[in-house]
């Protein structure tokens, strides 16, 4: 190990030490999602799916949480839990595909169809929730359109989500949104085909947000969650993996005897990678950044959250 390495992991030893002392001393809880650095995620109480981490915050008896992702899974957990203190490390950690949803364009939509219900992915705004009917990630989203009375839905706002649904649920009519989330769209079908190329064992398994052209090669597609599970109870050892590189931590641990290969090197959240284990201490120490919905769109957006999950409990 050369000195630098020798420095650099004492001094993330030390920063760990200290949030976890800082937590122990708060009474605070950690969560952090599958895509955060390996770092953040060795500390966490706990890691998973945006869904799995909105049922945590739900459940957790602590009042102080620090939450290791982006800005639309901190509202939505306050959402959930306005009596909670929920703490976002860096107030700039948003997802470019929340942001391509508006309430107005939204509003413009329903008004074409306004005998459509509207679904809403929780990579959105909490006032694109608040204008939605029910929410989904994409551990639920093939559910809680088959569980819909509507034949039509405005899915909104990711278009590969929503089209990866309309395969699945051929009896609804899907309006599409065009959205898309940045960083899966930059894995493209000859990636997927050259990797397999180069490991002709390995199965290709993908994130629903990835292309479609990608997708028909995936032998497994699920939520960051579903991709774990599956490779844990699957007999095969190698995996090419369609989805950010911060789920790599998980799969190695959980699986050290299996073979992991991410298609591009281009397949990292720079949002998700925004907090490091110093924003995090700093963020228990200071308690911030404190996110927060204002009561209104708060109101309404708890009620599609939470009808998602009684469709998914
Ligand atoms: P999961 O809900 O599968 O964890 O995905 C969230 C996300 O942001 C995917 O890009
Ligand atoms: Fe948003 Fe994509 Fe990052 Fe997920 S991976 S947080 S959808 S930008």
């Amino acid at each position: 190990m050369t000195n630098k390495e020798q420095f650099d992991r004492k001094y993330k030893e030390h920063l760990q030490r200290k949030i976890l002392e800082l937590k122990k001393k708060k009474g605070a809880l950690i969560v952090a999602h599958n895509y955060q650095r390996d770092e953040i995620q060795e500390i966490a109480d706990i890691t998973g799916d945006s869904f799995a981490l909105a049922r945590a915050v739900t459940e957790a008896e602590q009042g102080l949480i620090a939450f290791c992702g982006v800005k639309f899974m901190a509202e939505s957990a306050y959402i959930l839990n306005p009596e909670k203190t929920i703490l976002l490390p860096v107030e700039e950690a948003g997802c470019p595909l929340a942001d391509m949803a508006t309430v107005e364009k939204l509003r413009k939509k329903k008004d074409e169809y306004p005998e459509a219900a509207v679904v809403c992915y929780v990579n959105s705004t909490a006032a694109v929730k608040a204008e939605s009917d029910i929410c989904c990630t994409s551990s639920n989203a093939i559910n809680v359109v088959r569980s819909l009375k509507e034949e039509k839905v405005i899915f909104v706002p990711d278009k590969n989500l929503g089209r990866y649904v309309r395969e699945h649920v051929p009896e609804k009519e899907l309006i599409l949104w065009d959205g898309y989330c940045v960083v899966h769209m930059r894995l493209t079908e000859e990636h997927v085909l050259s990797t397999l190329e180069l490991h002709p064992e390995a199965e290709f398994i993908a994130h629903p947000e990835c292309r479609k052209e990608v997708l028909k090669h995936a032998g497994f597609v699920g939520s960051t969650a579903a991709m774990i599970k599956h490779v844990k109870k699957s007999p095969k050892n190698e995996f090419i993996v369609g989805t950010e590189r911060g789920i790599i931590y998980k799969l190695k641990r959980d699986n050290p005897e299996k073979t992991f290969h991410i298609p591009t090197d281009q397949f990292i959240c720079a949002n998700m990678k925004l907090t490091t284990l110093g924003w995090l201490a700093r963020a228990l120490e200071k308690e911030v950044y404190r996110i927060t919905v204002p009561d209104e769109i708060a109101f309404k957006a708890k009620k599609a959250l939470s009808r998602m999950l009684e469709v998914t409990a």
